[in-house]
């Protein structure tokens, strides 16, 4: 990573001017719930599909869960472990995506959940041997006992750090998650592997400029688990926070964003491309993050490297696609890459359309110290430390959901 004061420093914020959330592409102001709901949301959300993130198809009918195991005693009786497999088409060797839930066996009415991916396979979430080893193609990591892009035993529990499973469960919550690769692997490959190719019109070979990437790929295949949750009667669909984290939490955004069906969204250092505000520049940048990773986003967005201030969004409106469902930004201190104050920015500049639909939005005009959470319909907090996802994130989460959902 890039650390040059350039990147890192305040003083070097270009001015800027965001676009205005509350203004049609007509030019009047949006001064009612409904202007918002049936013309501005719209206009916003067309434009984030075809400059950001790309169009992001539908279900495709085909899908087909099958439950591959359930464990009424995991975690020494704490909890249920159930894994699904979603089923994209027909086809036995298609993509697919493996689900696992936990649901805690204290609960006496259908539980409130958290769904999000995971980076190293849900083998790596926790080390309980239940959990099916995953297949699929993965990063070679010796740290995390992935060789010839495949986890092995050594792999599990490697990402446990960021999913306090048990902690979870003792607040009442079910936790589902997945492994982003089953969607789309996290290589530049043409767009060949994941699930785009079962999209492709006859002779099309890769999404045109204004159609998904593997961001977008990860939320289409977050909706689909939403898909599944809404079937478990154990769950409370309507209770269903999307969370995730750097790329991820972009994904989670984006599905957030696009799907009103997710109650709550949760940001964790998602920085650009996630909660941070572009025209800012600070730490990674649109030309950055393109070249780094040229399967992210739309090949649209491409046209923004370096002209940021063209761009006609920034991210305080795709976290305005989110009101009035309360919404989550997490950053920390040290993970400058992510623009921890173009993050919190993002969420104070989101709340005027919040407070439109009759919210508190975020609850603060300046940028709390550390570990100072601010909580309306929006939350906030920066805590000390790198990029990551804490227990001190997770409890925060929690929190919030516990005053949203309780
Ligand atoms: C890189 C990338 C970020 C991303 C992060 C992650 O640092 O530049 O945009 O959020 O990886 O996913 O961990």
């Amino acid at each position: 990573m890039p650390t040059s004061d350039t990147i890192d420093n305040e003083a070097k914020v270009p001015a800027y001017t965001l676009p205005a959330l509350l203004t049609l592409e007509n030019g009047a102001p949006v001064v009612d719930p409904q202007t918002w709901y049936t013309q501005r949301r719209a206009e916003l959300l067309r434009l984030f599909e075809t400059e950001v993130y790309g169009k992001m198809p539908g279900a495709l009918g085909s899908e087909r869960s099958e439950i591959t195991s359930i464990d009424e005693t995991a975690l020494h009786g704490q909890a249920t472990r159930k894994e699904i497999t979603i089923h994209f088409t027909a086809s036995p060797d298609g993509p697919k995506l493996h689900l696992l839930i936990y649901l805690p066996n204290r609960r006496s009415s259908p539980v409130a959940t958290f769904l999000g991916l995971n980076f190293n396979g849900n083998h790596a979430v926790h080390l309980d041997p239940g959990i099916t080893l995953s297949s699929q193609w993965m990063r070679n990591n010796e740290a995390n006992g992935v060789f010839d892009h495949r986890a092995t035993e050594a792999s599990r529990g490697t990402e446990a750090s960021r999913w306090p499973v048990e902690q979870i469960l003792a607040r009442g919550y079910g936790l589902a998650t997945a492994y982003y690769g089953d969607l789309d692997p996290d290589y530049d490959d043409g767009f060949q592997n994941g699930v785009q190719p079962l999209f492709y019109q006859a002779g099309q070979t890769r999404p045109a400029a204004d159609e998904w990437g593997a961001i977008g790929a990860w939320a289409w295949g977050l909706r689909r688990a939403l898909d599944y949750l809404e079937t478990d009667a154990a769950i409370n669909a309507q209770q269903v926070a999307v969370i995730g984290h750097s790329r991820l939490g972009k994904a989670a955004l984006w599905a957030g964003a696009q799907d009103e069906r997710f109650a709550m969204t949760i940001s964790n250092d998602s920085g650009c491309g996630g909660a941070a505000i572009f025209r800012r520049c600070f730490g990674e940048t649109v030309a950055v993050i393109n070249e780094r990773f040229p399967h992210w986003f739309c090949a649209n967005f491409k046209h923004y490297n370096d002209q940021e201030a063209a761009l006609p969004i920034d991210q305080h409106m795709l976290l305005g696609l989110l009101a009035p469902r309360p919404v989550y930004v997490a950053s920390a201190a040290e993970d400058l890459w992510a623009d921890p104050r173009g993050e919190f920015l993002a969420a104070y500049h989101a709340t005027p359309v919040y407070q439109l639909l009759d919210t508190a939005g975020l609850p603060a005009t300046e940028m709390p110290g550390l570990n100072q959470p601010v909580m309306g319909s929006i939350g906030y907090h920066i805590r000390p430390g790198v990029h990551d996802v804490t227990l001190y994130d997770w409890a925060r989460f929690m929190d919030f959901a516990d005053r949203h959902f309780r």
